[in-house]
């Protein structure tokens, strides 16, 4: 089936993006100041940084090994009877895992040759797999794609495929690696006050920014995705959405903090929090939140979730 090139849908013109902006390479960035910065770190900020990294390092090669079954299951659904062209969507997914096994590469370079170790285990206890959400459910997601593709059956595969999008797109990406970021960005910028510096760990952030321009794209193709599914089978918002977003925002916005201790003086758990509300509340707006009826406006919801705990 030819793709007309001027019926371009908006996967195709973020796999275009993706060819502009997604070609940089790990391997560009001198890593020797970012290695004497680490030294000035105390032993509590770095394993508090560590925290953090060991889930992006876990959760990139996670992604990377399981988005395969979502190209499968695009290409079992009926193309014509689909509000969006499935072939288009598979070539932007190509690009994305390239784009995950590339993010995969960067944490291994950078545990490596900065942090000189590659355990992530020690640093994880506590964390996210304890608070009842980790990058580690997106095996069963690629499972139950798997048993969907078995199925051939038109609404189990776009409910799995709604399912997968929120999981993967809707919440590893838009909520949990996002919230990352802001970490990151305050660690960072904490340490180098504190260092009396401009900016420290100057190749992890500059890396890391071209990680966070993909993860865009990611999002994005992924909220565009889940407005689509909606838009074929409309009753996926209630079935599949709100019960999964339900599990999220009780497992981990209603739950306490991630990190009991947190060296970074001056560190604010809060703004992150909010912000990472605001997220979940732009995925819900661009599916279209007229379709919601528990989670239409987030912080409202969560209120009445807190009320009834
Ligand atoms: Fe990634
Ligand atoms: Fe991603």
């Amino acid at each position: 089936m030819p793709i007309e090139y001027s019926q371009r849908e908006k996967s195709y013109e973020l796999y275009r993006k993706g060819k502009r902006e997604g070609t940089w390479d790990p391997d560009d960035y001198d890593l020797e100041g970012d290695r004497a910065d680490w030294q000035q770190f105390s032993d509590e900020e770095q394993h508090r940084f560590l925290a953090t990294c060991s889930g992006f390092y876990d959760g990139e090669e996670d992604v990377t090994r399981t988005l395969a079954p979502y190209m499968m299951a695009l290409d079992a659904l009926p193309n014509e009877e689909m509000p969006f062209d499935t072939v288009q969507e598979e070539m932007y997914l190509a690009q994305q895992v390239y784009e995950e096994a590339k993010h995969t590469d960067l944490f291994s370079r950078y545990f490596e040759e900065v942090f000189d170790t590659q355990e992530t285990a020690p640093y994880r206890e506590g964390g996210y797999q304890e608070q009842g959400y980790s990058t580690d459910n997106l095996y069963d997601t690629a499972d139950d794609l798997m048993a969907a593709i078995d199925s051939g059956d038109r609404t189990e595969l776009v409910y799995a495929l709604g399912e997968a999008y929120l999981n993967y797109m809707g919440i590893v990406e838009a909520q949990l690696a996002r919230g990352g970021y802001l970490s990151f960005d305050q660690m960072i910028e904490l340490k180098a006050e504190q260092m009396g510096r401009d900016v420290v760990l100057e190749s992890f952030q500059e890396s890391i920014g071209k990680v966070r321009q993909d993860e865009t794209r990611h999002i994005e193709n992924g909220r565009w995705i889940l407005q689509q599914l909606t838009e074929a089978e409309p009753d996926i918002v209630a079935d599949v959405y709100e019960p999964r977003i339900e599990e999220y925002v009780e497992n981990r916005l209603l739950s306490g903090p991630l990190y009991e201790d947190q060296p970074f003086e001056g560190y604010d758990q809060h703004k992150i929090g909010k912000q990472v509300v605001q997220y979940l509340q732009d995925t819900i707006d661009y599916i279209g939140a007229d379709q919601f009826d528990r989670y239409d406006d987030v912080r409202a919801a969560m209120k009445k979730q807190q009320a009834a705990d």
